[in-house]
C-alpha cells in the first residue's frame, strides 16, 4: 500500500513502508499551495528537470532534510554546487534506494536552470514501492516511448501533464493513457498558470473507459 499526496502542479508525496519522497517540490510561488517547505519531512527529492516549477525549493529541502536530490546528473551536479546532496543517475538507469526502486525514463521537454544554465537531459520517472508502480511523467510531450515503458513496466499510477502549452493538452494525455495501460490516470501540470488552463473533466472524458482518472484536488490523499 502506497499514500501519496497531490500539493498542484506536479508536485506529489509518495509514502510507502520504507520510506518518503517527494516530486517537484515547487511550493514557493505555487499559487494554489499554501505548504512551506519546511514543512516537508522527506529521505529524497525526486526531480524531473530544472525548470523552476520543478526544481522548486529542491535546495531547501535537500539541506533541511539532510535528503538527496536525485536527478539527472547535470542537475544534480548543480544541485551540489548550491549546497544540496544529490545522487545523479540518466535515462535508462535504475538504483534501488531504501524507499524502492527510481527507473529514470526520458521526456521529450527542455531543461534548463532559471539563470540560463544547462539542466542535463529532463526525464520521467518510474517508481516501484510496496509492490505497486508509479509513472511520474515529468514535462512531456506525447511520445511513443510510452508504449515502451508499458512494455517493461505494469503501471498502477500515471501522473501526466494536461495543462498544454508546454506539455500535453488533454488529448494527447488520453492517448499516453492508451500507450502507457495504466490502472489509474492522474492529471498534473494544469490551472497553474494562465498558459496552462485545462478543464481535468475534459481529460476524464477523453480516457472514457480506458483506464480510472482520479481528479485530485489540492493537499488531497489518495491511497492505492
Ligand atoms: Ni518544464
Ligand atoms: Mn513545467
Amino acid at each position: 500500500m502506497i499514500k501519496f499526496t497531490y500539493f498542484g502542479h506536479s508536485c506529489f508525496v509518495i509514502e510507502g513502508s520504507k520510506g518518503k519522497i517527494v516530486i517537484d517540490p515547487f511550493f514557493k510561488g505555487n499559487p494554489h499551495v499554501k505548504v512551506t517547505p519546511s514543512e516537508i519531512l522527506v529521505s529524497h527529492i525526486l526531480v524531473t528537470h530544472a525548470h523552476a516549477d520543478h526544481f522548486g525549493d529542491s535546495i531547501e529541502i535537500s539541506q533541511k532534510n539532510k535528503a538527496p536530490v536525485v536527478g539527472v546528473y547535470e542537475l544534480v551536479q548543480k544541485a551540489i554546487q548550491q549546497g544540496a546532496t544529490g545522487h545523479g543517475m540518466n535515462i535508462g538507469g535504475s538504483f534501488r534506494f531504501d524507499f524502492g526502486e527510481v527507473t529514470m525514463v526520458s521526456a521529450a521537454h527542455s531543461s534548463g536552470f532559471s539563470d540560463g544554465s544547462y539542466g542535463g537531459s529532463p526525464c520521467g520517472y518510474i517508481i516501484k514501492m510496496d509492490n505497486r508502480t508509479i509513472y511520474h511523467a515529468g514535462d512531456t510531450g506525447l511520445s511513443m516511448e510510452m508504449k515502451l515503458i508499458a512494455e517493461l513496466h505494469n503501471i498502477d499510477v500515471a501522473f501526466l501533464p494536461i495543462g498544454d502549452n508546454y506539455t500535453m493538452g488533454p488529448a494527447d494525455a488520453a492517448t499516453a493513457v492508451e500507450f502507457l495501460k495504466p490502472k489509474v490516470a492522474v492529471p498534473m501540470h494544469y490551472n497553474t498558470f494562465p498558459e496552462i488552463k485545462a478543464d481535468p473533466e475534459d481529460f476524464v472524458d477523453k480516457v472514457g473507459d480506458l483506464c480510472r482518472v482520479k481528479v485530485m484536488g489540492f493537499g488531497e490523499t489518495y491511497e492505492l
